[in-house]
């Protein structure tokens, strides 16, 4: 699609319907239908930098190998080891590394520092996770939906947790560009915002997709065939974690509310880091504090056979590819 060449992806609702269709079909392509021979020169000699503020596991991965395997090079580049914020401003950075490299992933807080890239890089520059929106993890998910169910097109896809955070927020907007149906399950200090709900009203008008926001899960469950979940503290918002526990503690996927739903054919994802066991020094801290083994996902949920977290997650490397190289041929 060579309406993506050159575009930079900082929020969802850059791009089209048939541009995010493209992006999914052409990943599907590549992870089953081309060769690691056919690929390794689409992206001969392009370098691209890995900005990031935050941690990552899977975006900085998915980034570095899907490059790598086009031919590209990558450097990455945290937000301690680079003169950014301390001394240089965006502005000034987006022109520097926009003079060097062919294209730049940005991951850290604010929107407005991926569009301020984005305005002053000369150069593509891809969202790779704000505190708003996560739109990489978007191809990688309706991909794993794709794969799983056969479509994604009117199927009932329910986000249970925090319906305020980043996921929530592009798994909203992308189910009404994509047309799918969208429960977002939370309490009502946790549902997504004004700002979020306009630009859901305005992707409506053009998509017949059904938007239901709830605080009772009996109501957002009814039906779905993707069930969603996130962790409840977001990067960033860890001095937040009592407060949240609170709220959300009644929002957990387990067995019962599985069982409840009573599809066969239920579909669990989460883009990942989930706290499921005592693992982790979250883990710990929860069952420490709380006595549970698990937060916004039970182990035995996280386990089952209709979870597909890991095929997600291996996703996200073959979506990336996908939208690195239709950024470049
Ligand atoms: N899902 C996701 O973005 O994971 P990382 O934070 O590990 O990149
Ligand atoms: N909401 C999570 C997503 C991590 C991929 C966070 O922002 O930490």
């Amino acid at each position: 699609d060579s309406s993506i060449t050159g575009k930079s992806f900082l929020k969802e609702i850059d791009f089209s319907q048939s541009e995010l269709e493209f992006l999914i079909s052409y990943a599907e392509k590549l992870k089953h239908h081309v060769s690691d021979e056919e690929q390794l020169d689409i992206l001969k000699g392009k370098h691209f930098a890995l900005l990031f503020e935050k941690q990552s596991t899977r975006t900085r991965s998915a980034f570095t190998v899907a490059a790598s395997k086009l031919g590209a090079h990558t450097e990455y580049l945290s937000k301690n080891d680079i003169q950014l914020g301390s001394k240089e401003s965006v502005e000034d950075t987006a022109k520097v590394l926009g003079s060097m490299f062919d294209g730049i992933a940005f991951r850290g807080y604010a929107q407005k520092t991926v569009e301020e890239l984005g305005e002053y890089a000369s150069v593509p520059v891809w969202n790779a996770l704000t505190n708003q929106w996560h739109p990489t993890q978007m191809l990688a998910d309706f991909l794993t939906i794709k794969e799983t169910l056969g479509t994604y097109k009117g199927k009932n896809i329910t986000f249970i947790g925090d319906g305020d955070n980043n996921m929530a927020n592009s798994l909203l907007v992308t189910s009404v560009i994509l047309g799918a149906n969208i429960n977002i399950v939370a309490p009502d200090s946790l549902q997504p915002s004004e700002k979020v709900m306009e630009i859901v009203s305005g992707l409506q008008q053009n998509s017949n997709s059904k938007v239901n926001i709830t605080s009772s899960i009996e109501d957002g469950i009814a039906g779905s065939d993707v069930i969603y979940t996130d962790v409840w503290c977001s990067m960033g918002e860890e001095a937040d974690f009592d407060r949240k526990y609170q709220l959300l503690k009644d929002y957990q996927v387990n067995e019962n509310l599985i069982s409840s739903i009573n599809n066969p054919d239920i579909l669990f994802l989460h883009c990942l880091p989930a706290i499921h066991d005592t693992n982790t020094d979250v883990g710990k801290m929860a069952y420490e504090k709380y006595g549970t083994v698990g937060l916004e996902v039970t182990d035995d949920v996280f386990h089952a056979s209709y979870s597909k977290v890991f095929e997600q997650a291996e996703n996200r490397m073959h979506s990336i590819k996908a939208l690195l190289a239709a950024t470049f041929t």
